[in-house]
C-alpha cells in the first residue's frame, strides 16, 4: 500500500491508474480505523479497480469547544486494517498540506439542510465536511466515494453537494455496522468509561424502540420520538440533544412516517456526544 503524504503523490499516481482505464474508489475518513471503515473499504474494493483512502483529522468541522486536540489517532493501526482489507493508498497529510495558512474559501450549502439535526449545535461542522470533501474530490477525482449512513446528515449534505456541484462523482452509502450490543461503531466511543459504554446501549435501544413501534402501525413523528426520548431519560448517564424526524433527503422535519423518512438521534453520554438513526422502511 502507497503510503502518500502530499497532495502531488495523490495526483501523480491516480492519474497514471486512470490512464490504465482503472477506476478509482476514494473513502474519507479521520483515522482511528474500525469496522464500520473497514465496511467502507471492502466495498470500494468489491466495486472499484483502485481504492484510496484519507486519513486526516480536519480541523475545520471541529467547533471551538470540541474534541479536535482530543480526537484518537493511531495511524500504524489504520495502515494494517487498510492493507488487511486491500486499500491501494491511504493519503496521511499534514494539516499545512491541506489547509494554505490564509485559506479563506469554504463550500458550504447555503439552504437549511446544514442548520438542522447536528447543524443546530454544532453550525459550522457541515460547512467543514464539505470543504474538505470537496478538497478531496479534486485531489483525488474519483469515479465513486463512500460514506456511511450512521452520519446520514453528512450523507444526504454530500450528495447535495456533489449534485449541485457537478462532479460527477457516485456517492456510495453504506450501512452502520454495530458492536454485539447494538452501539454503533464510531472513533469516539473510545472516550467513553465503562459505565458509560453500557449506558451508551440506550441509542439502540431508543432505535429499536422507534422501529417496533412504526412496525405496530405508529405513523405520528411525535409519538414515535416522544417515546425514544422517554427510555432514553430514563437512563441517568444519558442528555438528549435531538431525537428528530426528517425529510431523508432535505432534512427537513416532517409529521408523517412515511418510507424514507429519516430518524435520527444524538445523545450526550457523559461528555461524549453520539448518534444513530434509522430509515422507516429499511
Ligand atoms: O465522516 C468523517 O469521518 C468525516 O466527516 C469526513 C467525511 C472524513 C470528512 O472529514
Amino acid at each position: 500500500m502507497i503510503i502518500a503524504k502530499t497532495v502531488a503523490q495523490v495526483r501523480e499516481q491516480t492519474a497514471k491508474w486512470k490512464a490504465d482505464g482503472l477506476t478509482v474508489g476514494l473513502v474519507p475518513t479521520m483515522g482511528y480505523l474500525h469496522e464500520g471503515h473497514a465496511s467502507l473499504v471492502d466495498k470500494a474494493v468489491s466495486e472499484c479497480d483502485r481504492v484510496v483512502v484519507s486519513d486526516f483529522v480536519n480541523p475545520t468541522q471541529f467547533g471551538p469547544n470540541e474534541d479536535l486536540e482530543a480526537y484518537p489517532r493511531d495511524f500504524e493501526h489504520d495502515c494494517a486494517l487498510l492493507e488487511k482489507h486491500g486499500a491501494d493508498m491511504v493519503f496521511y497529510p499534514d494539516v499545512s498540506e491541506m489547509y494554505f495558512p490564509d485559506a479563506a474559501t469554504y463550500v458550504e450549502i447555503l439552504s437549511d439542510m446544514p442548520k438542522m439535526l447536528c447543524g443546530k449545535t454544532r453550525p459550522i461542522h457541515f460547512r467543514g465536511v464539505c470543504t474538505v470533501v470537496a478538497k478531496l474530490f479534486n485531489i483525488v477525482t474519483p469515479d465513486k466515494a463512500y460514506f456511511g449512513q450512521k452520519d446520514a446528515q453528512q450523507l444526504a449534505i454530500i450528495r447535495r453537494m456533489a449534485r449541485d456541484m457537478s462532479y460527477g462523482i457516485e456517492i456510495v452509502g453504506c450501512p452502520i455496522i454495530r458492536e454485539s450490543d447494538g452501539l454503533a461503531k464510531s472513533s469516539r466511543n473510545t472516550y467513553l468509561n465503562a459505565d458509560e459504554r453500557k449506558a451508551a446501549t440506550v441509542l439502540y435501544r431508543a432505535v429499536t424502540l422507534g422501529k417496533r413501534l412504526i412496525q405496530e402501525g405508529e405513523r405520528g413523528a411525535d409519538k414515535v420520538t416522544a417515546e425514544m426520548k422517554k427510555l432514553i431519560e430514563a437512563e441517568p448517564l444519558a442528555r438528549i440533544d435531538y431525537v428528530s424526524a426528517a425529510d431523508g433527503v432535505t432534512m427537513e422535519p416532517v409529521d408523517k412516517l412515511d418510507d424514507g423518512v429519516l430518524v435520527a438521534l444524538a445523545v450526550y453520554i457523559g461528555r461524549t456526544r453520539l448518534i444513530d438513526n434509522f430509515t422507516v422502511g429499511e
